[in-house]
């Protein structure tokens, strides 16, 4: 059976293509689902790929990626740099993470900075607009490929 990713995406991602695309870029999710979606195919991988406003509904998505899911992407948003609890729940599921973000956080204001994902992530994107999606589509085929397993250890 194929190996199923969850794409999770955080708060005002639903308005890419309108948002501030200086920095986002004219691209709508929906097109970056579909994209997504397509490298994810290619590389036998199937998909869930979802948005929501809510930070309790991202954690509920998270805890249903661990019974449900073999990887998890996260684009948590602005709760990156604020949310102890969705830390928490990507820690509580064992299951590899890869953080992306179209913008480099990095190059942005200091709040910014500090990801509270990162620290229950092998590894972080960010900077490459939508296709961000696609290098961690990329990246979790290979990581989910090389482990010749599903899931990861829990800590
Ligand atoms: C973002 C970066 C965050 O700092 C910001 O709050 C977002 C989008 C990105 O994809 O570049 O909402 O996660």
């Amino acid at each position: 059976m194929a190996k199923t990713i969850f794409v999770l995406n955080g708060p005002n991602l639903n308005l890419l293509g309108s948002r501030e695309p200086g920095i986002y870029g004219r691209e709508t999710l929906i097109q970056i689902a579909a994209r997504t979606e397509a490298c994810a195919k290619a590389h036998g991988l199937g998909l869930e790929f979802r948005q929501s406003n809510s930070e309790a509904q991202l954690i509920e998505w998270v805890h249903e990626a661990g019974e449900n899911a073999d990887g998890l992407i996260m684009n948590a948003g602005a709760y990156t740099h604020t949310s102890i609890a969705l830390l928490d729940a990507l820690r509580a599921v064992a299951l590899p993470v890869i953080e992306v973000h179209l913008s480099n956080i990095f190059a942005r204001e200091d709040f910014r900075h500090r990801s509270y994902v990162a620290p229950a992530a092998q590894g972080v994107i960010s900077g490459f607009g939508g296709q961000s999606y696609e290098l961690a589509i990329e990246a979790m085929a290979r990581l989910l490929g090389s482990k010749g397993k599903a899931k990861k250890k829990k800590k």
